[in-house]
This record gives structure tokens, sequence and C-alpha cells, in this order.
């Protein structure tokens, strides 16, 4: 009978020791000692009221109204801050991802049963990080209100006058969502004066406000048909929820010439909250002439956009696979490169500074990757995201520029699930398996890289 009496004294005495001290006696770190920082900067930023998250995550009853195990699940698998890059691939800037550090904070907090600890020991919030933000000089908004009518996802592309009158260079973007509940992500895409026709056309097919587009600026075709090809214009810009607007690396610009338009892809998601007319902000910062110019280069292969007609190899996906790759690469004589190189007006030999990367695939896509391959075998990777979601596709800035120089080839390979329990659901229903090629439509397919570049 001695010992229990001992052992609960030896408790007592812990425990009141314990109480002392910001964390509990086992040293689980408490919500208001440790977790809530973590969470207020890496989580309610989406997560609050009139934001993109489902649910707030702003308060200890908040937090603990979501339950352990879901919040738990939501870091511990990385789906939660949405970050999409690989870190074993390349560093970039901005990144909203957790730190290792924070990540074991908050699971050692979650793990330990979540105590709330005493509100006494939560620190000094910090804003010292935040740097003001850049200047604008066109503010300008999508031309109509519109409220999305495809649930849940509505992806609505509105044309913007261009309104300068001489040529100005884009040196960054900034989008402020109007209705930060249901805007999922914005594009700002840029066309040239002889494509204007063309676009306005598209606008005038349809009712209401815009017209309906899908996976880039172009309206949603039935699978099968051509798609406006390779000639996809040019991004200027990204809003994509969590990530810091900055401007473009100093001294460097998109060209944009009089007459054109902007086209404003909005990304509406309705699964968390009611329609309601949006008329999103975007603002953009110019200038009159930079010191190099930047275009962005588009990385894709020929026979998949053609679908093979003209040679090379259409980008097939059978259906029922669960696991189709498809890969190109582009070398520093290509195409490609050689477009990039004639709208920077450099000489046909020369190298081009990789900033920023993007990728972007449909639904079925799996993973993307690309690297440069140098010469002498070594690779440098660009961008790499091996779990990708459509919802979240983003232009990711490297925290240092890369050359793409002779000798250099830029790989970029593709993976898909086109099996029976990936698929999308379309009116409601999850489809049957269907053989996929390359196209704009939300039932076809692409592979498609991105970089914002200049030259050396
Ligand atoms: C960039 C905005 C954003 C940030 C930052 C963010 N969330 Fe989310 N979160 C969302 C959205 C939007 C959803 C709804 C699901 C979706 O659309 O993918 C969601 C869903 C969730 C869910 C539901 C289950 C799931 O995994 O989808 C949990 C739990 C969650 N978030 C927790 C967190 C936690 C914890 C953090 C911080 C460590 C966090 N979120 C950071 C936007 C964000």
């Amino acid at each position: 009978m001695r010992y229990p009496n001992l052992l609960l004294m030896f408790v007592l005495v812990a425990t009141v020791i314990g109480c002392g001290e910001s964390a509990d006696p086992a040293g689980t770190p408490t919500y208001y000692g440790e977790a809530k920082a973590i969470i207020d900067t890496r989580c309610a930023t989406c997560h609050q009221a009139g934001d993109i998250g489902p649910f707030p995550l702003t308060t200890y009853e908040e937090v603990s109204a979501v339950t352990v195990p879901v919040i738990r699940a939501s870091i511990a698998n990385g789906t939660m801050p949405p970050w999409q890059p690989s870190d074993d691939c390349n560093t970039f800037r901005g990144n909203i991802d957790l730190a290792p550090d924070e990540k074991g904070v908050l699971l050692a907090w979650l793990d330990g049963g979540a105590p709330e600890g005493d509100p006494a020991d939560e620190p000094e919030s910090s804003t010292s990080e935040e740097t003001a933000p850049f200047a604008v000089d066109m503010s300008l908004r999508l031309p109509e209100p519109y409220t999305p009518t495809i649930e849940p996802d509505d992806h609505r592309c509105q044309l913007i006058p261009w309104p300068a009158t001489e040529t100005r260079f884009v040196t960054g973007s900034r989008v402020t969502p109007d209705q930060r509940s249901i805007v999922h992500h914005v594009i700002i895409f840029v066309v040239g004066p002889e494509q204007v026709a063309q676009y306005q056309a598209y606008d005038d097919a349809e009712e209401g406000p815009g017209y309906t587009c899908y996976g880039g600026p172009t309206p949603a075709l039935s699978s099968g048909e051509m798609g406006s090809g390779p000639r996809v214009p040019e991004q200027i810009g990204s809003w994509v929820p969590g990530i810091r607007s900055t401007p473009f690396p100093a001294g460097t610009g998109i060209r944009v010439e009089p007459g054109s338009m902007l086209v404003a892809q909005m990304h509406y998601n309705t699964s968390s909250a009611d329609p309601v007319a949006d008329q999103s902000i975007i603002e953009i910062a110019t200038t009159d002439s930079v010191e190099k110019e930047a275009t962005i280069m588009q990385a894709v292969d020929f026979g998949w956009i053609t679908n093979g007609r003209f040679g090379g190899d259409a980008m097939t996906i059978p259906a029922g696979e669960s696991n189709v790759a498809h890969d190109t690469s582009l070398a520093f004589d290509s195409m490609l490169l050689a477009r990039s190189r004639q709208a920077l007006g450099l000489a046909e030999d020369a190298p081009l500074v990789l900033y920023s990367a993007g990728h972007h695939m449909h639904e079925l896509g799996k993973s993307q990757r690309t690297e440069l391959r140098h010469a002498d075998a070594s690779t440098t990777c660009l961008l790499d995201t091996p779990d990708w979601d459509f919802a979240w596709q983003g232009r990711y800035t490297f925290s240092d520029p890369i050359t793409f120089g002779p000798g250099d080839t830029l790989w970029m390979g593709c993976t898909w699930d086109n099996s029976e329990s990936n698929q999308p659901i379309v009116d409601g229903e999850v489809r049957e398996p269907v053989t996929v090629a390359w196209g704009s439509g939300t039932a076809d397919e692409m592979c498609l890289g991105g970089f914002y570049v200049t030259g050396q």
C-alpha cells in the first residue's frame, strides 16, 4: 500500500513543478506556448472568416473543433499548407510550407493531446518580415461582376482592354480577389494586338460576362477539337492563395504593345461557399524601359499538341492505366528556345536565364518534373511537383536564377493516373475511364512548362 502513495506524491510534485513552465511536464508544446504562432502564420492566412479555407483556425476553440486526427493527417501527409514544389528539387522564394522544425512542433503538440496551455505564454506577434507592397501604376478590374454558375469549379475568362497607348514593360502584378471565399486562383495573360479579334470572338460567342475557359485563356473545347495550339499568350501574373505577389526580378519586364488585351482567367470554387458576384482587382506595375526584356518560354512537345499528325508521338494516356508517363527534351537550339530568343532580340546562340517555373496538367495529372541536363551529365532540377493538384497551380521563383547555356537540354516529364479510381466528376457522376490525349477541354490533358526568362 505504500508504493501507490509514493507514486501519487511524485506525480503531484512533478505536476506542481511543471505548472511553472510553458510546456506541460512531459515537454509537450502547448497551443499558446508554441502552436498558435505557427498556425497563425501558416494556416490562418487562409483559414479565417471570408477566406478560402473551409473553416477558421484562429482560436483554440476553432482549432479544437476540427479534431486532432484530421489536422494531424493534413500536416503529416503534407496536404496542408498547400505547397506543390518538392524541396528536394530546388529552393524558392516565398515558400509557404511548414519548415521542418515547425512541422515537428505541431505534430508533437497534436500527439501530446493538443493542450491549450496558458494564454499568458503567447509570444508577441512579429510582423517584421512583411515588406511594403510594391508600387503599381495601373489599377484594373474585371469589366463586369460574374457569379459562378458551374459548380463546384467554374473557370471563367474576362477580357480587359490594355490601357496604355505606348509600348510598356510589365514589372509585376498583384491580384486582389473581390470574393476571397470563392476565388481559388487567377491567371493573367496578355494577348497581342494580332490575336485580339480571335479572343473577342470567344467572348461574343457566349452569353454573360466573358467566356468559359479551362487550362488556359481559350474556351474549353470539347474533347478532340484542337485548341489554339502552341500560340499560348504570355502569362504576366497569377494569384494563388497564400503566396504573396512579388514584382519580377529587378531590371526585367515583359513587353506589352498598345492595342493588346488582358485575359483574366478566374478559377471559382464554390464547394465551401455560396456563389456570389465577383469583380476582382488586377493591379499592374509597368515601366517604359527595362535593362533586360523578359518573356515566358513554354516547354512542350510538338508531337503531343499535334497528336502526332506531323511526326513525333502523341501524348496518349490509355483508359484504365494508373501510371502513364510521357517526357520530352528541348535542346539549346530547339524551336521553342529560338522563339524566346527572337522575342527578346537575342543572338541565335545566346544563353537564356531562367527565373521561375510553372507546371501545368489537368485533372488526371499525377506528377510533373522539369530539369536542366548539362553536357557533363550533371542535372539542375528546376521544379518538381510530385503530387500534382490542379487546384493549386502556381508559378515558383527560384532562390537564384539558373542559366540555360550551350550543351544544356531541358527535360520535362509528366505522369498520369487514368484508372477508374482517379476519374473527374462530370455532371455529378464519376466518369468512366476513356483514352485521353492533348487538348484544352476539361476531359483532355496537358503537360506544359512555363519559364520566366531573359538574356544573360
Ligand atoms: C493557401 C491557403 C491554405 C493554407 C495556408 C492552409 N490551408 Fe488548410 N485548406 C485550405 C483549403 C482551400 C481547404 C479545402 C480543401 C481544398 O480545397 O483542397 C483546406 C482544407 C484543410 C483541411 C481539411 C482536410 C484536408 O486536408 O483537405 C484541414 C484539416 C486543413 N486545411 C488544415 C490546415 C492546417 C493545419 C494548415 C496550416 C498548417 C492549413 N490548413 C493551411 C487552404 C489552406
